[in-house]
């Protein structure tokens, strides 16, 4: 495992204790399904939290019991993206975050003899209603699954995009931050390199399977 960002200028890794405590417990072989689940859905809270600490604000008046001040109230509208499958164990966490974002879903999967992605479900409507997309996937490996999604979002016409993962591969960094250099990456870890099936080593398996309970044996 890499200590921090390794000098990839696009990319925020967690230093948070908790953040760091929880990813152990989420890369072991023996954490089942549902401790799985709840894992991801913490570490993305936490990821989230970082990673919307410069959505945009506007000033609102408030009264409290004791006299009138100034408050803030979000500004930006977000939409949350999470690449199926894996992505769907993040949104529960971004929209207690964020309850007002709205969500839409982008269905890829990695081809696993081409390592590309392959888009099956996209209900995106004609035009953007949303100011910050925050695309959600446990994993950014090879980088194809997260530069296809921010095409389409680009396509869609996003301005602002950031990419949360919870976990990355230098080759997916590197992948997306050269197609997409104004996109934020925002994880909690930075392993070391890609197996040449295209797993992150150290890693954690099979982000989707290992939610869902669908891996082999
Ligand atoms: C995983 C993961 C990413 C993708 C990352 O999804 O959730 O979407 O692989 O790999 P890449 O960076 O090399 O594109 P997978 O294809 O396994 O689909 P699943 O979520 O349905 O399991
Ligand atoms: N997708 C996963 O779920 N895990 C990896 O290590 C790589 C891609």
């Amino acid at each position: 495992m890499l200590d921090d960002a390794a000098g990839f200028s696009t990319l925020h890794v967690s230093r948070h204790p908790a953040v760091l405590h929880k990813l152990a417990l989420l890369r072991a072989q023996g954490t089942e399904p549902k401790k799985f689940r709840e894992l991801v859905r913490e570490i993305s809270w936490l990821v989230g939290y970082e990673a919307l600490a410069d959505a945009h604000l506007r000033p609102i008046e408030v009264s409290t019991p004791l006299e009138p001040t100034v408050g803030a109230k979000l500004a930006d509208r977000i939409g949350l993206i999470p690449i199926l499958r894996a992505g769907l164990g993040m949104v529960d966490a971004m929209l207690e975050l964020m309850p007002t974002a709205q969500v839409w879903h982008l269905g890829l999967f990695r081809d696993e003899r081409t390592l590309r992605p392959v888009e099956y479900y996209n209900r995106l409507p004609d035009t953007a209603s949303v100011d910050l997309c925050l695309i959600l996937d446990p994993m950014l490996a090879t980088g194809g699954s997260a530069t296809a999604a921010i095409e389409v979002l680009k396509d869609w016409g996003a301005s602002r995009i950031k990419l949360i993962n919870l976990i990355c591969a230098p080759e997916g960094v590197r992948a997306v931050a050269k197609a997409h250099p104004d996109v934020a990456i925002h994880s909690a870890a930075l392993d070391r390199q890609l197996d040449e099936r295209g797993y992150i080593m150290p890693g954690l398996g099979d982000a989707g399977d290992r939610q869902f309970g669908t891996g082999l044996g």
